[in-house]
């Protein structure tokens, strides 16, 4: 296709929003999705950028290992149901400059607009995450997962608690995220502290909690990223459904952390001990 959506990287990051979509992640405008690009995916695009890039925006926030980027965003106040139908309106790709404290848009938001206002969230975090994982992270995606905002009304807010709750839903979530997940508190959305709070969680985790808000995950490509929202949102489902199903809201037997830590070797992978052996105080939560 002679368009920038022949581009493969274009069409996969708009095949995911749909699929956020499709799970019912995105009301409205809620949620948004960034990826850093590599440099061929940039040259790729660069003959349908902007004759002319808007201005420079200050970001607010700084990050040296960034500069020089580019990014796919979703717009702000755009719906992601519309990506897939309008995506030169919907989603933008931004350039960051020499300071890595600015953007500027070179393509897409046709009809105006600026990226999610989750951007400097979004920023911080890939600024983190590329330096924690040697460059292999690019993708950040944030989505209103109903039932992972269900679990924050009723579990204590802590990321062992809710990472052993997450693994003994589900046999194969350990393997997902050996690392566990973390926990921001509440927040007002799109600020500087929701951001600063997050990239503390994502030294650690490839994922945060967001309480009462939804998951915020970061992941070397989208299908990693997007496989990484959907198994924690769908344990947290199963994890809902037990707990409200249950007479005395207590579970009758879960998967012990002796069948997690033999899931753990016989799949190779490291499982964050401090987890395992966390025990709440009234010793109710697994
Ligand atoms: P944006 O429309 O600015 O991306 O905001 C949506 C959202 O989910 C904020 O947390
Ligand atoms: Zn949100």
């Amino acid at each position: 296709m002679n368009n920038i959506f022949g581009v493969r990287v274009m069409e996969e990051y708009i095949h995911m929003c749909s699929d956020g979509v499709r799970q019912g992640w995105h009301e409205r405008n809620g949620g948004n999705l960034t990826y850093r690009m590599r440099g061929e995916e940039v040259a790729e695009c660069r003959p349908y950028f902007r004759k002319e890039p808007g201005g420079w925006v200050p970001m607010g926030v700084q990050a040296d290992n960034l500069k020089g980027e580019y990014f796919i965003s979703t717009g702000s106040g755009k719906f992601l149901q519309n990506v897939s139908m309008e995506p030169q309106n919907n989603i933008c790709i931004v350039e960051i400059n020499e300071n890595g404290d600015s953007y500027r848009i070179v393509w897409g938001l046709e009809n105006g607009g600026r990226p999610t206002s989750e951007f400097p969230t979004h920023f911080m975090n890939h600024s983190v995450r590329k330096r924690v994982t040697d460059g292999a992270n690019r993708v950040i995606y944030h989505a209103h997962t109903p039932y992972v905002i269900a679990l924050t009304f009723v579990l204590p807010l802590k990321a062992e608690v809710f990472t052993r709750m997450l693994w003994k839903s589900a046999t194969e979530c350990c393997v997902v995220f050996p690392g566990g997940v973390g926990v921001v508190p509440w927040m007002v959305p799109g600020g500087a502290e929701i951001a600063k709070a997050t990239c503390v969680q994502m030294e650690q985790y490839d994922a945060a909690v967001w309480a009462f808000h939804g998951l915020f995950v970061s992941g070397p490509d989208f299908d990693t990223a997007f496989g990484l929202m959907h198994t924690i949102e769908k344990a947290a489902q199963i994890a809902s459904i037990a707990l409200s199903a249950s007479p005395d809201g207590k579970l009758r037997q879960v998967i012990t952390d002796d069948n997690i830590r033999q899931i753990g070797k016989e799949f190779g992978v490291t499982l964050n001990e401090d987890v395992l052996n966390y025990r709440s105080e009234d010793g109710m939560y697994c």
